[in-house]
């Protein structure tokens, strides 16, 4: 178990949250990634798909730092920050998100571990958000025992189409939401097991 200091007082994360690939490194989203959430999430072209809505102040980055942290306390699951290990760079975050609730609904869907990526731009076409979902699915499926896991991506959203099809999730439906047209993918553990062994 992981103890943390918060500004206030210890906290202790339901698990350690700690995944190296061969390029990568995915640790819990720390208050001092401040700064690179802030240019991840500033930037336009990165919220291209995702609503076109980034932010314009470092407290909206920390709220999102808060936000997240708040999830591994209450969900024992939140996005990972994603290091690069030839640099020591933050280059945004990775993993999943235990969507719950009425406020937290994709259409029709709701109550879901949903795996996602974002990179600030520079790191892009690496391979990167491939080479970290896949260690993700594994983390998911072996660490947190999950049976399920869900994927979205906007149809316009090439890369991301591609990265949910090639680390094997399976397209079952498009449906609209918010004025755009959704892939939705998911993948069964025994799935994923066959494409591991
Ligand atoms: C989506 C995102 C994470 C991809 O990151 P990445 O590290 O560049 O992805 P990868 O290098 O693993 O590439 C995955 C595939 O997408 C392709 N790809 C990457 N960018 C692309 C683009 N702009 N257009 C078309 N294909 C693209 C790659 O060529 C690769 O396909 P290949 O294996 O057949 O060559 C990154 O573009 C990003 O952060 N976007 C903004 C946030 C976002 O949209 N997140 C997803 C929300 S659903």
């Amino acid at each position: 178990m992981l103890v943390v200091v918060c500004k206030w007082f210890y906290v202790y994360l339901p698990m350690e949250f700690y995944i190296e690939t061969e390029r990568l490194i995915m640790r819990e989203l720390l208050p001092s990634d401040v700064d690179g959430i802030f240019e991840l999430d500033g930037n336009t072209e990165v919220h291209k798909y995702l609503g076109n809505n980034p932010i314009t102040t470092k407290t909206q980055a920390e709220k999102i730092i808060a936000f997240i942290r708040e999830q591994y306390l209450e969900r024992g699951i939140g996005r990972f920050a994603t290091i690069e290990k030839s640099s020591g760079d933050f280059i945004g975050w990775s993993g999943f998100k235990l969507n719950t609730g009425d406020n937290e609904t994709l259409g029709s869907k709701r109550d879901f571990y949903d795996i996602g990526y974002r990179f600030i731009p520079k790191y892009w076409g690496k391979g990167y958000a491939t080479e970290s979902s896949l260690a993700v699915l594994n983390y998911g499926f072996q660490k947190l025992k999950l049976d399920v896991v869900f994927g979205a991506a906007e149809v316009d959203n090439i890369a991301s189409n591609k990265i949910l099809q090639k680390i094997g999730l399976q397209h079952m439906e498009q449906f609209p939401y918010k004025g755009n047209m959704i892939n939705w993918y998911k993948l069964k553990k025994e799935d994923h097991a066959k494409t591991m062994s």
